[in-house]
């Protein structure tokens, strides 16, 4: 089987032996496998995969069709289409998980497109629902909108009935949010001044009730400043920096809630419960194409290398995805 291969900071092809499904697993042939910032991450050494996944494989979704049993599986059948996340080992064609972790694929969606779904919409769906307990009628603020999570907030928090404040550095990427739905836009600056940057938040969409935060650094102060009494602020990603100072009165006084979450680092129980929650609520509006997602390009697994530093490069609007299948 062809799988990519992290060598000395680069990404070669290499042919590794077939993967076995143990008790409890499927085999899956993969079509599609989204690449993520982590990947990027680990390809340069700072991010290795946690135990119990191949540990030169990246890749931490997929889609594709089952194509073994391990035994005592009998929830899955050969030839079934699904989709899930795992730590590692998901840009191969052939690929093992627990069955549990594997959840199938609704509608008619492609394979490989299907492949850029799991870990954004994953991570948008439990930051939302499960950490900040979103309702109907709220207000979220989600910065770097453009970002393949940032729609994926975009899209639910739309479908649940919210308003959606987007926040990103690209102008053009705000425009093509807004044609996604997105209600207010607001540019952000290369340096950001969290006081200002919390009061032309407000400007344009009044206190935020929850606010996703993709990017870190100074924007999380800027976050409790933009939140209403009682907002839940839930920290996604570190692109600005990991370490911040925070206004603790502000926390306190409107009584926030600041999470942190990742979903790489989970159990395989709790990876399948992530997904169970999301494609409970969701299914529905993946099977309409009312979750739909936006892809910026589809490589060749030969074409890794490329793929990463795309996304890299901060150009991407959407998923960069890998197809498995040619
Ligand atoms: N916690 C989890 O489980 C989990 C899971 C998945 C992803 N994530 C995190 O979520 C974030 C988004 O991931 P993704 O794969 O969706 O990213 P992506 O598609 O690669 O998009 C990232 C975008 O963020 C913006 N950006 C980059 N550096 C920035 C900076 N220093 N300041 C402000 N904006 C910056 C850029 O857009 P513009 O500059 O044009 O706005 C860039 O295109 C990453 O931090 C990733 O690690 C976390």
């Amino acid at each position: 089987v062809r799988a990519v291969t992290i060598v000395d900071q680069a990404l070669e092809l290499a042919e590794r032996p077939d993967p076995q499904p143990g008790p409890g697993e499927v085999q899956v042939r993969v079509h599609g496998a989204g690449v993520n910032r982590a990947d990027v991450l680990q390809r340069a050494g700072r991010y290795p995969s946690p135990p119990g996944v191949p540990a030169d494989i990246p890749g931490m979704e997929f889609a594709g069709e089952v194509s073994a049993l391990g035994e005592g599986v009998t929830t899955h059948a050969v030839g079934d289409r699904v989709f899930g996340i795992v730590g590692g080992g998901a840009q191969a064609e052939l690929l093992t998980t627990s069955a549990d972790a594997c959840a199938p694929i609704p509608g008619e969606l492609d394979l490989v497109t299907a492949g850029g779904i799991p870990e954004v919409y994953v991570t948008a769906h439990d930051a939302m629902r499960t950490r900040a307990g979103l309702q109907a009628g709220e207000h979220v603020v989600v910065h770097a909108v453009g970002s393949g999570v940032g729609i994926a907030v975009l899209q639910l928090a739309k479908a649940l009935g919210c308003t959606v404040t987007g926040t990103a550095r690209t102008a053009e990427k705000l425009d093509r949010a807004l044609e996604l739905g997105l209600d207010h836009a607001v540019l952000a600056p290369r340096e950001l001044d969290p006081d200002t940057f919390a009061f032309e938040l407000i400007e344009h969409g009044g206190p935020a009730d929850v606010v996703i935060d993709l990017v870190g650094g100074p924007y999380v102060a800027a976050d409790l400043g933009c939140a209403a009494v009682r907002g839940r602020v839930v920290v996604v990603g570190t692109l600005a920096g990991g370490r911040v100072e925070l206004p603790l009165l502000g926390l306190m006084g409107k009584r926030l809630e600041l999470h942190g979450t990742v979903l790489r680092a989970r159990t395989i129980p709790e990876k399948a419960a992530a997904i169970r929650a999301f494609v409970d609520e969701c299914e529905p509006w993946l099977a309409d194409g009312t979750l739909r997602p936006v892809v910026e390009r589809v490589l060749p697994l030969g074409g890794a290398q490329a793929a990463y530093d795309l996304l890299a490069s901060d150009a991407t609007f959407g998923k960069v995805i890998l197809d498995a299948t040619g």
